[in-house]
């Protein structure tokens, strides 16, 4: 079934944002490590306040992996950090972040330091500006440990081989001398992950650990992340903008948009089943191997400021089923007509009705696109003709001038 304009209808429920709204349950500490309920951050600037962050909330349970994904600027990591407490001064937090039960946002900064780096492990994208350039390998992963611990240089040097080993560095022992710069990317990310797990943390924050590296590389460190996970008995909160690596990765996903997670769900689900246009649109914009010949189907435009955030749904500009009812009222995150499945769309249901939701960002030939810009009057674009189209029909119908 393809829903047409006219089909759309809006629940009461939804409209309102209150009956079906998602509670958060009463926290288990013996189950979750993890809980960020409504989390908010705003950097006041020159040009005004950016909320950067607008109400995310998620639980993590032992050894799950959860994915976070969105496009550039969607706050993925400035959530990640503010968990960590390594935002600036400046950066206005709200909300509650529970490890185990306890407030890390309202923890002192002593007490938050001893958590990050031996409660909580950190991977990041540039390993080359994590390391230390001027200390060997070896040396930080000592300082990594005994910061933590009371215990010997030669204990702590032994726990940092096993470590190194574990992550697959060879000659292990040897390497513990050697400089970052004298790793190869993938190697240096290795000893990334060694540094996040050597005190054998309950959570491990990986943001973007494998953008920077080479398809073949990507896949060898991910798989030994996992395994390194599963040794240290650990949860992972995996941020990234690649769906694919989230696919071979994450237990549940979280979207995030404009500052706000749009869609939750299983893995399998979110990729079989989305019930947000921007998960839809997202994934149809991942190569598979089921689109070899065809065209890619991106999403047109771009995010909003997050200075001046349009009212209504952010995603509206760029939503090719918007109804009248988006320009006036941001959905809320509402579970959808699947458990633990959770979006932020007035229309979730007609997306639901999509054979392939992806589709709903194809233009067909002979089809009329509108556009609707961020900061403009309405556009509409003339009529797709033929010759203009692409030998699948797709077209490169851009965004508004
Ligand atoms: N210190 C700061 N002051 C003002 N704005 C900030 C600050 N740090 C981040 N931001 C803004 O917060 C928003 C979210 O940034 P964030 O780094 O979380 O994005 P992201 O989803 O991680 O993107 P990317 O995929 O590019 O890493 C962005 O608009 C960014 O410009
Ligand atoms: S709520 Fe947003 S995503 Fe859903 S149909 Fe409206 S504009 Fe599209
Ligand atoms: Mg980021």
């Amino acid at each position: 079934m393809r829903p047409t304009k006219e089909s759309a209808t809006v629940s009461t429920s939804q409209a309102s944002g209150v009956v079906g709204e998602v509670v958060p349950p009463p926290l288990d500490p013996t189950t979750e490590i993890l809980r960020v309920e409504d989390l908010t951050v705003r950097f006041p600037t020159d040009d005004g306040m950016v909320h950067a962050v607008r109400g995310v909330s998620y639980a993590l349970h032992p050894r799950e992996v959860l994915g976070i994904v969105g496009e550039s600027g969607s706050g993925k990591s400035v959530s990640s950090m503010a968990v960590m407490g390594l935002l600036p001064r400046s950066a206005k937090i709200g909300g509650r972040v529970l490890f185990r039960g306890d407030d890390v946002l309202r923890m002192r900064p002593d007490q938050q330091r001893s958590l990050r780096g031996r409660k909580i492990g950190m991977i990041f994208q540039d390993a080359m500006t994590a390391l230390n350039p001027v200390l060997s390998i070896g040396a930080q992963l000592v300082e990594a440990v005994r910061s933590h611990e009371h215990i010997s240089h030669t204990a702590a040097l032994l726990r940092a081989q096993e470590m190194l080993d574990l992550v697959g560095i060879p000659q292990a022992k040897d390497r513990l001398r050697s400089y970052p710069h004298e790793f190869s990317g993938g190697m240096r990310q290795r000893a990334m992950i060694a540094m996040a797990v050597i005190n054998r943390p309950d959570v491990i924050f990986a943001d973007e650990p494998t953008t920077a590296l080479d398809v073949t590389v990507q896949a060898q460190i991910l798989d030994t992340l996992l395994a390194v996970k599963d040794e240290v008995d650990a949860a992972i909160v995996f941020i990234t903008h690649d769906l694919g690596v989230i696919a071979s990765v994450a237990d549940r996903v979280l979207v995030m948009y404009a500052g706000k997670p749009v869609e939750t769900a299983g893995v399998d689900e979110i990729f079989a089943e989305p019930r947000m246009p921007y998960t839809a649109g997202l994934l149809g914009s991942m190569p598979t191997v089921d689109l070899i010949g065809e065209r890619l189907r991106p999403i047109q435009g771009t995010p909003p400021s997050l200075i001046n955030l349009p009212t209504g749904c952010p995603f509206r500009p760029r939503c090719p089923i918007a109804i009248d009812v988006c320009a006036s009222a941001e959905p809320p995150l509402l579970e959808t007509d699947r458990r633990g499945h959770t979006a932020a769309c007035h229309r979730w249901e007609d997306v639901a009705g999509y054979d392939d939701a992806t589709s709903m960002f194809r233009v067909e030939k002979g089809q009329t696109v509108g556009l609707v810009a961020e900061d403009t009057e309405d556009v509409e674009l003339p009529e797709v003709r033929p010759e203009e189209l692409g030998r699948d029909g797709g077209t490169t119908a851009g965004g508004p001038a």
